[in-house]
Formats: C-alpha cells, sequence, structure tokens
C-alpha cells in the first residue's frame, strides 16, 4: 500500500489500521501521524466503510509520540510546523472509530487512544500521560481528554506524577468500555465494528455526534442539539427500514441512507 508505518485492511464494513513501527513500540512520529490522518480521511469519505478500529501490537498501542524526533525541537521548530495539530483531525472523522488498545498507551498513545469514539482495552493495558518525566506536557490533547474521561482528581495525578493505570483502574475510572482478554481484543473489536457498521451509517454519525456535543456545551444546548438530529433521522430510509423491521419481526436491512 502507499503507506509505510501502518496497515490498513479491510473486513466488511469495517476497516482495521494498525499502527506498525514495531522496533519504535509504535512511537507516533510525524509520519505515522500523517499516515493514520490520510488514511482515516480516506476511510471517512468511503461509504462502503462504517466503522474503523485503529489497533496497534499485543506490547504497545502506542507508547506516545517520538521522543527521539522530538527531542531536537525548539519552540519556533514546533510552532511553525504546528506539531501535532494534525491529529486533532481524527476527532472530526464521521465514521464512528474504536481504539483496541493493548499495552502500552502511554503519551501521545492514550491521546490517540482518547481520540477514538469507543476504547476497548486487554486487561494487558496500560494507560498514562508520563510527558512530565520528561520535562513536557501532554501535547494531543491528554490534559483535556483524560480530565473529561477520568475527573481532576485522576488526571491531575496522573498527568503530575507520570504514573500508569492498568486496564482494571482504567475501566473503574470510565476511561475504557470495556476489558477484553488480550487474545480475543481484536476479534471483539472486529465484533463491536461489525455491529456498529451494520447500523444505518447517517444515524450512527448523528449518535456520534450528538454524544460528542456533551463535550462542547451546556446541557440546554446538547438537549437542542440531540433533538433537531432526533427530527432529522426521520427523513432518512433507514427509519422506515428500522420501524418496519421491528413490527414484521424480521431483522433491518439497512440501506445506510
Ligand atoms: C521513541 C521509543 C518510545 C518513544 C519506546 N521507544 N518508546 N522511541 N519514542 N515514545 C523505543 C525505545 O527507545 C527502544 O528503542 C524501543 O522503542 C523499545 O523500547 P524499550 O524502552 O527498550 O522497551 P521496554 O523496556 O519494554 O519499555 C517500554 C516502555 C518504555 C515502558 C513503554 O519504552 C518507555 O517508557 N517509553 C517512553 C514512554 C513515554 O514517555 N511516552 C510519552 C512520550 S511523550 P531502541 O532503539 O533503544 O531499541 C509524548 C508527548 C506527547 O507522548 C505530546 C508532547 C509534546
Amino acid at each position: 500500500g502507499p503507506y509505510e508505518t501502518i496497515l490498513v485492511e479491510r473486513k466488511g464494513r469495517t476497516a482495521l489500521l494498525t499502527l506498525n513501527r514495531p522496533k519504535a513500540l509504535n512511537a507516533l512520529n510525524l509520519q505515522v501521524m500523517n499516515e493514520v490522518v490520510a488514511a482515516t480521511e480516506v476511510l471517512d469519505r468511503d461509504p462502503d466503510v462504517g466503522c474503523i478500529v485503529l489497533t496497534g501490537s499485543e506490547k504497545a498501542f502506542a507508547a506516545g509520540a517520538d521522543i527521539k524526533e522530538m527531542r531536537p525541537q525548539g519552540y519556533m521548530d514546533m510552532y511553525l510546523s504546528d506539531w501535532f495539530t494534525a491529529w486533532d483531525r481524527l476527532a472530526q472523522l464521521r465514521t464512528p472509530t474504536i481504539a483496541a488498545v493493548s499495552g502500552y498507551a502511554l503519551g501521545g498513545g492514550c491521546e490517540l487512544a482518547m481520540l477514538c469514539d469507543i476504547l476497548l482495552a486487554a486487561d494487558s493495558a496500560v494507560f498514562g500521560q508520563p510527558e512530565i518525566k520528561l520535562g513536557v506536557i501532554p501535547g494531543i490533547g491528554g490534559s483535556q481528554r483524560l480530565t473529561r474521561a477520568v475527573g481532576k482528581a485522576k488526571a491531575m495525578e496522573l498527568c503530575l506524577t507520570g504514573r500508569t493505570m492498568d486496564a482494571a483502574e482504567a475501566e473503574r475510572a470510565g476511561l475504557v468500555s470495556r476489558i477484553v482478554p488480550a487474545g480475543e481484543l481484536l476479534a471483539e473489536a472486529l465484533a463491536v465494528a461489525e455491529t456498529v457498521a451494520g447500523m444505518s451509517a447517517p444515524v450512527a454519525m448523528m449518535a456520534k455526534e450528538a454524544v460528542n456535543r456533551a463535550f462542547e456545551t451546556t446541557l440546554a444546548e446538547g438537549v437542542r442539539f440531540e433533538r433537531r438530529l432526533f427530527h432529522a433521522v426521520f427523513a432518512t430510509a433507514d427509519q422506515k427500514e428500522g420501524m418496519a423491521a421491528f413490527a414484521e419481526k424480521r431483522p433491518p436491512e439497512f440501506t445506510h441512507r
């Protein structure tokens, strides 16, 4: 394929994107960022893709931003090249995304997982924002998304001490939706993806938009936003199909429009 640091496969209506820099524990250099963003934006425009799964290796989802690449940079280098800003585009994808995390998800790796919509963890997963131990702070949204996910108490402790959380603690704290035995992680992530991809694509996009709005606005505005989308889904062919299938006691066959 056109990419050197990631693998992209299609399985039904699911796209599987695997970070593939095993020698560096999938450290996220600029090439990885550009390839992940480019690949997911192509998949996002493909009507045959209903869900994107992002995963790493058994040992590491991603051990963070590439420290060797960052080490020599100065303020002007970082500012002028707008270091890491392209990662924000992952949060703008309309297609639902699932992070399947096994092993280390540290620093930028934890931030990348938090950029996804659903976060599934293997029992081997380790999460943390250890940037402070390198004399820096999170730079791909970690201080914001971790705090929204687990609250100030844990986020502050993790960001100030650099200590990591195992999968059980991450689940208790609400960072991950579920823990799966490591050997079953990928199969489970693909099964969840196929379930999501089998739903109406526009309705899944709207559900995602509505949940994400909860992080951007007041409750009253969020509820109004939801109500607009709720009314809008009645313009879809899939609403007619979904409700007809229920009445006829058969599984729905969504046309994704
Ligand atoms: C570059 C990395 C890397 C990273 C690991 N490697 N993490 N290279 N950037 N973030 C490389 C190692 O240098 C080594 O390469 C190889 O991967 C294997 O790693 P080891 O350390 O030998 O493995 P192990 O002993 O099993 O330890 C695993 C680990 C450790 C605990 C995950 O690698 C580690 O602490 N990594 C750094 C984690 C971290 O600090 N992440 C946050 C980065 S800052 P060689 O060539 O030596 O064999 C960040 C900032 C975001 O993400 C925004 C800030 C601006």
